[in-house]
């Protein structure tokens, strides 16, 4: 499928509302509820099987997908704003709990995430952020030189802040 072009219309979730969805260990989407389907603008057929990066916004810079990776692969939960591509083109934000999920033995058998409308406030801080670290990845490169200078970028926001990513997320 190809990747549709970005446009400037935003759609809002609803305060309300919850998107879910579920992948396997590869990130290959398994369930997602109504919400996250008609947000995304596919239809359910299409979803189920693809890899979860069908919603990958050009906007979002590769540290934080790497940060949520490395911290769902030590079996730890995570926060993150992310902006979403619809199939339309049109971007959507959200604040993003993304969670293994374990069997009876403790083996994690895929992940699971619940997403909900951000506060503006906070997407107004998140996307300068962003910006600054996708200049920062798109200056250095695309291999790991763009991906150590953003999150060279990252680390000392945090230190200038004197927290730790988690608290940053969750006190915006
Ligand atoms: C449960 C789960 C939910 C995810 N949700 C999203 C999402 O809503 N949007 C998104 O761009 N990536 C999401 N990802 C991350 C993608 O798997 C992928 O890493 C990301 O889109 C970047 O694409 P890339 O890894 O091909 O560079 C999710 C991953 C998991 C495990």
């Amino acid at each position: 499928m190809s990747r549709p072009e970005p446009t400037q219309n935003e759609r809002v979730l609803g305060v309300d509302d919850f998107i879910v969805s579920k992948t396997d260990l590869k990130g290959i989407i398994t369930y997602g509820n109504r919400i996250f389907i008609a947000m995304s603008g596919y239809s359910e057929a299409e979803l189920l099987g693809t890899p979860h990066n069908i919603l990958r916004h050009p906007d979002m810079p590769r540290v934080v997908f790497k940060l949520l990776w490395d911290t769902l692969q030590a079996q730890q939960e995570i926060c993150a704003y992310v902006k979403n591509l619809a199939k339309d083109g049109s971007f959507y934000w959200v604040f993003a709990n993304i969670t293994p999920s374990f069997d009876r033995r403790g083996n994690v058998i895929g992940y699971y995430s619940v997403r909900r409308k951000p506060r503006p406030e906070a997407v107004q801080v998140v996307s300068g952020l962003y910006r600054t670290l996708l200049d920062a990845e798109r200056r250095a490169g695309d291999g790991q030189a763009g991906m150590k200078a953003s999150l060279a970028i990252l680390n000392r926001t945090l230190e200038e802040k004197g927290i730790s990513y988690a608290e940053f997320v969750l006190g915006l």
